[in-house]
């Protein structure tokens, strides 16, 4: 069985002084978050979608997909968690508690700022975790990457043909995901970044899948026009 994952727990602190988390502004005629649940459902390949977001917001994601939605049977919201891998862990909860977990049970976790994921990245996604376990959606780094250890001066500008950037979906296998992430200790937990880190630093396999470059997450107030310009571009 394959679930959605919308992950929606966060409150958008580097958007700033706005009255609502990111999620829940608009772009074009909807909010960011209808336009990422959308693509989920208009996908087919999923048993339920599951939409988490901070608990005071429940119900305001639950009126604004009724209203959005034609077809809220497929669709879930509950309460996300304190860092974005508890909010994954709550979705994997959710799955155990309501259908079981089996060594086949999918999940296509994504950010719910990133409303232009499309179909063909979904569909890939849910191969790679099936075929291989994990996997992360990614773009060829355009620019070259410079490190600094002191913020100072450079330490080492690596090979950028080896250099991808992080996007979103993330797919894995649920049961899977859940026990190495309960392997790990506080401090290993504390150094996550996101899921694919979990497996990483376990030493185990993640896949890459080709994302876009369109495939932006909204995080400053700056991508709020870059999506409406883009959303300009799509339809
Ligand atoms: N997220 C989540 N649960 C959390 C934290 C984040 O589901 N406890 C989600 C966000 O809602 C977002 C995605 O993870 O859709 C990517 O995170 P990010 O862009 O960092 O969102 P925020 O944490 O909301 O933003 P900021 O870091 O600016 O506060």
């Amino acid at each position: 069985m394959n679930f959605g994952v919308v992950l929606a727990g966060g409150i958008g602190s580097r958007m700033g002084n706005v009255d609502k988390p990111k999620q829940f502004l608009s772009i074009g005629d909807k909010p960011i978050i209808v336009h990422t649940v959308e693509k989920f459902v208009l996908c087919g390949e999923f048993e339920k979608i599951i939409v988490l977001t901070p608990e005071q917001w429940i119900g305001h994601t639950k009126d604004l997909l009724k209203k959005h939605l034609t077809d809220m049977d497929r669709v879930a919201v509950i309460q996300g968690g304190a860092v974005r891998n508890e909010t994954i862990m709550n979705a994997i909860k959710y799955i155990e508690d309501e259908y079981g977990l089996d060594d086949d049970t999918i999940i296509v976790t994504h950010d719910a700022v990133r409303p232009f994921v499309t179909y063909r990245i979904i569909e890939d996604n849910i191969k790679a975790a099936e075929e291989y376990g994990a996997c992360d959606t990614v773009i060829p780094a355009t620019d070259t990457i410079v490190e600094s250890l002191d913020n100072e001066l450079i330490s080492n500008i690596p090979d950028r043909s080896k250099l991808y950037q992080g996007q979103t979906p993330q797919s894995f296998k649920a049961k899977e995901l859940k026990e190495t992430y309960e392997s790990l200790t506080d401090e290993e937990k504390e150094i996550l970044t996101d899921a694919a880190k979990i497996y990483v630093i376990k030493g185990k396999k993640v896949h890459l899948v080709d994302g876009e470059t369109f495939n932006i997450k909204v995080t400053y107030p700056y991508d709020l026009t870059v999506a409406e310009t883009l959303l300009k571009g799509v339809n």
